[in-house]
């Protein structure tokens, strides 16, 4: 049985825990899996089922613990997740597969920057960002421009383990007219922010 969880989320965190000790052993930081911890984990995987996106983007495969949760969440609402890494982590698709999610996971291995140069303009409805933060304003503005209007945009490790590594880019989406976002102190500290749909009908007045 798995539990409350179901299924992929229990694998996900089995893979999670088998994480946290490979990383302890591991000296070199890119070497280490530095997935995404379970209780933002499971907000990203809420935030899917509430939002309802068709087309989920991560950048940041890495061993596919936030992708399970991602898929999970996308199969749950008839969405799929294209996820791209620059690196093909050798355990990432057996991690899938042994979750049960592979089948709504559309796996590219691409730099982030050169995918999001190619990607079609607002074509995506949710993207989760965590890869290497000192890239993200790089990114910028080909990933505001991917989002659809009404797109969710996710990014890990806003608190922890460096606070400072995002501000740059938070204050570059917060600059952009069409982005609204909050910082979330849960795991590693999230960002989220929504693209905004245009207003249509009268004025807002008023608090
Ligand atoms: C923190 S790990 C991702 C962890 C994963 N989200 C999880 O929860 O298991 C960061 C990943 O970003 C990838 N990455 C770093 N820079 C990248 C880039 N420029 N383009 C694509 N992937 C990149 C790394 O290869 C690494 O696998």
């Amino acid at each position: 049985m798995d539990g409350e969880l179901g299924h992929a989320r229990t694998v996900g965190r089995q893979i999670w825990v088998r994480g946290q000790e490979d990383d302890r052993r591991e000296p070199d930081r890119l070497k280490r899996h530095r997935q995404l911890d379970p209780d933002s984990a499971d907000l990203v995987w809420v935030l899917v089922l509430a939002a309802r996106p068709a087309r989920v983007l991560e950048i940041g495969t890495g061993s596919g613990v936030s992708t399970i949760h991602l898929a999970d969440a996308a199969r749950r609402v008839g969405a799929r997740v294209t996820t791209v890494d620059r690196v093909a982590h050798p355990d990432v698709v057996a991690n899938l597969a042994r979750a049960g999610v592979g089948d709504v996971v559309d796996r590219v291995v691409q730099d982030a920057g050169a995918f999001l140069r190619g990607a079609a303009r607002e074509g995506v409805d949710l993207l989760f960002l965590d890869a290497e933060r000192s890239e993200y304003v790089g990114y910028l503005p080909d990933l505001l421009d991917v989002l659809a209007p009404g797109a969710t945009l996710v990014v890990d490790n806003l608190l922890r383990p460096a606070p400072d590594e995002l501000t740059a880019f938070v204050e570059a989406v917060r600059q952009h007219p069409a982005m609204s976002g909050v910082p979330v102190d849960i795991g590693h500290g999230l960002y989220l922010a929504v693209k905004g749909v245009p207003a249509s009908g009268p004025a807002q007045t008023g608090p």
